[in-house]
């Protein structure tokens, strides 16, 4: 595994990669990488010749300076983890590479990116998509990996993507979960161990109220349950809890309106750490 900290350098790398006929693969990451990452890497790597994993925490998609300060770093252990997972190319950038001037580009993400994490973390979507769209135009990957935690980031990504004419497969790959249900998500590490105990409460209620669906609840009735469950534990509260077509991730008011399926999105906070997780539901009718 090589480890890049150049744009230069990366493009280079990439380039040996496609004279040799090789199918280019990108995984974009921040870094202090989990069982979640790897399973995105594994799908890479089974169907990708190439595989690029960057490892860089991006400062224009905090909203938050406290976020910003204490996300994890974990470089030499995901370096240790890259190569363990035999990627090609560790792309690990300092944030002036990325950004030697301020980024000022305003992205038209429309209506996918107006509701919950854009509606709640003003301006996050826009520095998660000048990123991506850097990322995407330095490597020019044939695919590229995203979980599906981050349900509404890949709608935008989506967007992103064809706004700026970039011929990608996103490819959105599943949850991945400790045995105790909880998705996996960096921010994990800053529970503390009596929050790490109750936060699988949240994957629970969602796949009860999941279950609950076939039972001839109205999408407002099992919306309402699920915030108030959850709301009910002591150390945790409900940011938004919305059921969204899965394609627009406008939310649903009806069974009838849910041509395209239903899932829920969910962003709770216990403490200081903001966790969030989704289900989708079975389809009804
Ligand atoms: O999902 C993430 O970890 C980030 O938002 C991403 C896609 C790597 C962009 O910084």
């Amino acid at each position: 595994m090589e480890i890049i900290s150049t744009v230069a350098a990366l493009r280079e790398a990439v380039a040996g990669a496609r004279t040799a006929g090789l199918t280019v693969g990108l995984v974009p990451t921040m870094g202090a990488l989990h069982a979640g990452h790897l399973s995105l890497i594994e799908r890479a790597r089974k169907e990708c010749g190439f595989v690029v994993v960057s490892v860089f925490v991006n400062p224009t998609q905090f909203n938050n300076p406290d976020d910003l300060r204490t996300y994890p770093r974990t470089v030499e252990a995901d370096c240790a983890k890259l190569e363990e997972a035999a990627v090609d190319v560790a792309f690990v950038p300092a944030v002036e590479e990325i950004y030697p001037e301020p980024d000022t580009r305003v992205f038209d993400l429309g209506p996918v990116a107006d509701v919950m994490e854009g509606a709640m973390r003003p301006g996050h979507f826009n520095g998660v998509a000048q990123i991506v769209s850097k990322l995407f135009d330095y490597v020019r990957p044939d695919k590229a990996y995203f979980g599906e935690k981050d349900f509404q980031q890949i709608a935008v990504i989506r967007r992103m993507a064809e706004i700026e004419g970039f011929d990608i497969d996103i490819v959105a790959c599943p949850i991945k979960r400790e045995a105790d249900g909880l998705a996996m998500s960096s921010r994990n590490v800053r529970l503390t161990k009596e929050q790490r105990e109750l936060a699988p409460v949240i994957h629970q209620v969602l796949s009860d109220n999941a279950d609950m669906a076939g039972d001839g609840l109205d999408l407002v009735s099992l919306r309402e349950m699920v915030i108030e469950e959850i709301n009910s534990y002591d150390g945790m509260e409900v940011e938004y809890y919305e059921i969204v077509d899965p394609m627009t991730l406008q939310p649903l008011g009806s069974w009838d309106e849910a041509k395209n399926g239903a899932v829920g999105c969910i962003t709770v906070w216990m403490g200081d750490v903001r966790l969030i997780d989704n289900i989708r539901y079975p389809e009804i009718n």
